[in-house]
């Protein structure tokens, strides 16, 4: 398992590491409170679908842990942990980790087994523990569920001489973006680990280079063979692949998958499934459970979060000096844009499930049945 770690927890204790200083400078913020968590979320000092819901679910946590709440009744105590909650749901909107992890906290909170302040505020305290316990455990699952769908449906003729296999990945879903391994990402730490990977690429992910900043940084932290492209070089890359670079399948994870199986993630992963299918090239989204929302029936009903001009007409970076070098203990931020042009900036995009040929989940991997459907029946009965 990875090093890496995005969130450090002890009972009473939250440091989140700042990813928009990877991959020039490891800092850990101290995050005590639901404002502080809210704070983080929001200005991307952590992101990804997981870690986003562990570290809103841990804060509110160590605010009760704290003695922060200051309600004198059970009663009082439910409506001041809803509020909180309520208030840190709108610190994204279109990842359901988060919205699902609420429900589960809420449900808990309200069991009848719980009584009497202390009591509730260690039933949420126990709860979001086990929220970020079963997180890393539930990485492993989908990267070894994944691994094993994809050396069995794998395109004819894509395998290396020795017989190992290519992927692509975009943004990130790794260690950095959950309590541990990752989700797409942990599909490609398995198949290396097995033996099974030839060679991984990561796209960029503008605009906030989620792939070049941070999924670059774990595969070489990792010593994944990899090398990283632009967004727009992945159509060049499926057309000219090599007999030793045949890409086997584009590797993506999920802000949110719903009914039919359509997946809101980071923008640019339509473009990436459109242009797989166009070149035989497998599909795979690795989610665990906690990412589907059965609620919701199609992706058109999915809300789609648009984020500042600025994160396109600017970047940051680490100083490089005359001779090359570069100084990461100078970062700038400059202008890449003529300030007068307007901006779409939206964070996700849908792929419609027709595009998607398999869902990878730490409960085993979804495929569409006889009729073209996904079905997610088996794997979640219990929320059917
Ligand atoms: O805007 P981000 O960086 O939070 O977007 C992240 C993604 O789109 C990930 O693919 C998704 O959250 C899954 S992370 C395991």
């Amino acid at each position: 398992m990875s090093g890496l770690q995005a969130i450090r927890y002890t009972r009473g204790k939250l440091e989140v590491l700042d990813q928009l200083r990877l991959p020039h400078e490891h800092h850990y913020d101290l995050v005590s409170t639901s404002e502080e968590a809210f704070d983080c979320i929001k200005s991307m000092r952590v992101r990804g679908a997981p870690a986003i819901a562990i570290v809103a679910a841990l804060a509110l946590g160590v605010e009760l842990y704290n003695g922060n709440c200051t309600a004198s009744s059970a009663e009082e105590t439910l409506s001041y942990i809803d509020s909180r909650l309520d208030y840190l749901k709108l610190s994204r909107p279109t990842a359901v980790d988060l919205g699902n992890a609420i429900a589960h906290l809420e449900d808990v909170i309200r069991s009848d087994q719980v009584t009497g302040k202390d009591g509730i505020i260690e039933a949420y305290i126990a709860a979001a523990e086990e929220i970020f316990r079963k997180d890393t455990k539930t990485n492993i699952s989908i990267g070894e569920h994944g691994r094993d769908w994809l050396l069995d449906h794998a395109p004819a003729g894509v395998q290396s001489a020795e017989g190992k296999l290519s992927v692509l990945t975009h943004c990130n879903t790794g260690s950095l973006a959950t309590s541990g391994h990752g989700t797409a990402l942990g599909i490609i730490r398995s198949l290396h680990a097995g033996g099974h990977l030839h060679h991984a690429f990561c796209t960029e992910t503008r605009p906030y280079n989620q792939g070049s900043r941070l999924t670059a940084f774990e595969l070489v932290y990792e010593n994944i063979p990899s090398t990283l492209i632009t967004d727009s070089m992945a159509g060049a890359l499926f057309a000219t692949r090599k007999s030793a670079d045949h890409i086997a399948a584009v590797i993506v994870g999920a802000d949110r998958v719903v009914r039919n199986g359509d997946t809101a993630n980071k923008v640019g992963t339509y473009a990436l499934a459109v242009l797989a299918r166009h070149h035989g090239i497998r599909f795979m989204v690795a989610a665990p459970t906690t990412s589907i929302d059965l609620q919701t029936e199609t992706g058109a009903s999915i809300k789609i979060e648009e984020r500042k001009a600025e994160e396109l007409t600017q970047i940051s970076g680490a100083v490089v000096g005359p001779d090359g070098a570069v100084d990461v203990s100078r970062t700038e931020r400059v202008a890449t844009a003529h300030q007068g042009i307007g901006v779409w900036n939206p964070a996700f995009d849908v792929t419609p499930a027709a595009l998607i040929d398999a869902i990878v989940t730490e409960r085993g991997v979804v495929v569409k049945g006889q009729d073209g459907l996904f079905d997610f029946k088996d794997i979640m009965p219990e929320r059917w």
